[in-house]
């Protein structure tokens, strides 16, 4: 297995270019199913959650092929199974979206429960109650979610809490049930908006998205359609933190920068200087940062999936600030990591606080999921001496080349191959 060896203390300087957003490719594969057709997706991420789900749909029957390096071709016309199971599903946690896209093509799904990021109990309950507002039974049998109707009829559905993968999967299951759903307090993220696009451009009808109410009218076909992902915000926002901390000067290329409002918000808050372009913003820092507060909420609110990496300022800003952790119950595993490394924070269940110190130390260290791995990176830029990073598979789930990424913006960051018998920290798995 490898591990990340990084020496800290360089600037990150120079251009990044941002790649298509994981959480939009990962609804949008399995969204093809409704189709049966092909469709041409471009500005795919290169990244392991997305090589999973593709293994996935080539499994059930599909042909999937690579027109070039970030673009897909699906051509779900030859699927013939409306059963997933926990082999297929055990990597990603995306799968459950395989529930509502069968839903929504065969009106049957046999899916098993999904494995991935390892924050904490994550139901899916809001999810399955959805899919029965529309009329499929579900049972919970043997870790296999069992969904099936004799058709699916349009449904006022209004969500107990803010969750992206049941408003994902609920429209997945309602674009084609007969008659109007309403999903109320349904979640705003991009990658909905992109997914409602996505849909629409295959033929069906839904308003709405990226606003508290998607309205759904099902339609009887959808077709096949060529379609381009969102650049990823959390990427995105990855790199510009990474520039922050670093004291550095970088130009993240390809975004929206209407996404990244909250995250820059936050950089403009704690000192950096941010300039914004129509597809690109400058983060330009010298590496002192005043005190923040952050408190993740659904989106347009800060996102929770940019809060390990935001909080790495945190470590060394000057004074007391304090994150609050408003979607996940447990979010702050990570923060174990950031102590090795001389950070001094104080957890107390879904808050944190930080005491700035001078500097944070080179220490072994590990990623405990995506986004706490993205921040030990970098925290293991801005820290004095050598950080070692391991179970960096979590990583590779939805970042692309990020090694070379980093190199180019003059980060000593590398690949080094050990042995499990070697592991210096504890195993996050
Ligand atoms: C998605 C993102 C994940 C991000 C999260 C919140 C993908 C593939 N993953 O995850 O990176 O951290 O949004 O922005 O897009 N909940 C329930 N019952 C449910 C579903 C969710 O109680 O049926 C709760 C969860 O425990 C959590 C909150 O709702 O506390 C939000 O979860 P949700 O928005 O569903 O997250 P995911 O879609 O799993």
């Amino acid at each position: 297995m490898e591990k990340l060896v990084i020496h800290g203390g360089n600037r990150l300087c120079g251009e990044v270019e941002i790649s298509g957003a994981k959480n939009a490719a990962v609804a949008i594969i399995p969204a093809t199913l409704l189709a049966q057709d092909v469709c041409r997706i471009e500005n795919i991420p290169n990244i392991s959650d997305v090589t999973c789900m593709i293994r996935i749909l080539n499994q059930m029957g599909a042909q999937v092929k690579y027109i070039n390096k970030h673009t897909l071709e699906i051509n779900t016309k030859t699927v013939n199974s409306y059963i997933i199971p926990h082999e297929m599903t055990k990597q990603l946690r995306a799968s459950y979206y395989l529930i509502g896209a069968l839903l929504g093509r065969y009106c049957r799904a046999k899916v098993a429960l999904p494995g991935g990021c390892n924050f904490g109990v994550r139901p899916i309950d809001l999810h399955i109650r959805g899919f029965e507002l529309l009329g499929a039974k579900t049972t919970v049998e043997n870790a296999m979610i069992n969904a099936s109707a004799d058709h699916l009829t349009g449904s006022a559905i209004y969500m107990d809490k803010v969750s992206v993968g049941a408003t994902i999967n609920i429209m997945l299951a309602a674009v084609k049930a007969r008659g109007l759903t309403i999903i109320e307090n349904a979640a705003k993220e991009p990658h909905i908006v992109d997914l409602a696009n996505f849909l629409n451009a295959m033929g069906a009808d839904v308003r709405g998205a990226g606003t508290d109410v998607i309205k759904i009218r099902g339609v009887s076909q959808m077709h096949g359609c060529t379609y381009s992902i969102i650049p990823d915000q959390i990427e995105a926002g990855t790199y510009m933190v990474a520039a922050a901390a670093t004291a550095g000067d970088v130009l993240v290329k390809n975004v929206i920068p209407k996404h990244l409002e909250s995250i820059t918000a936050k950089l403009i808050e704690a000192g950096c200087t941010i300039t914004e372009y129509d597809d690109a913003v400058r983060v330009q820092s010298d590496g002192n940062f005043k005190k923040f507060n952050i408190k993740t909420m659904p989106h347009p609110g800060f996102p929770t999936d940019m809060q390990p990496q935001m909080a790495t300022l945190l470590t060394v800003a000057k004074g007391t600030s304090i994150v609050s952790e408003g979607v996940w119950d447990n979010r702050f595993k990570y923060i174990d990591q950031f102590i090795r490394m001389g950070a001094n924070v104080q957890v107390d269940g879904t808050i944190a606080v930080f005491e700035g110190v001078q500097e944070l130390t080179g220490a072994p260290v590990r990623a405990d999921d995506l986004r706490a791995g993205a921040a030990m990176i970098i925290a293991g830029l801005m820290a004095r001496g050598t950080t070692e990073i391991e179970d960096i598979i979590y990583i590779d789930r939805g970042y692309e080349n990020f090694v070379e990424k980093f190199r180019e913006l003059g980060a000593d960051i590398y690949r080094k191959e050990f042995d499990d018998n070697d592991r210096k920290t504890v195993s996050a798995g």
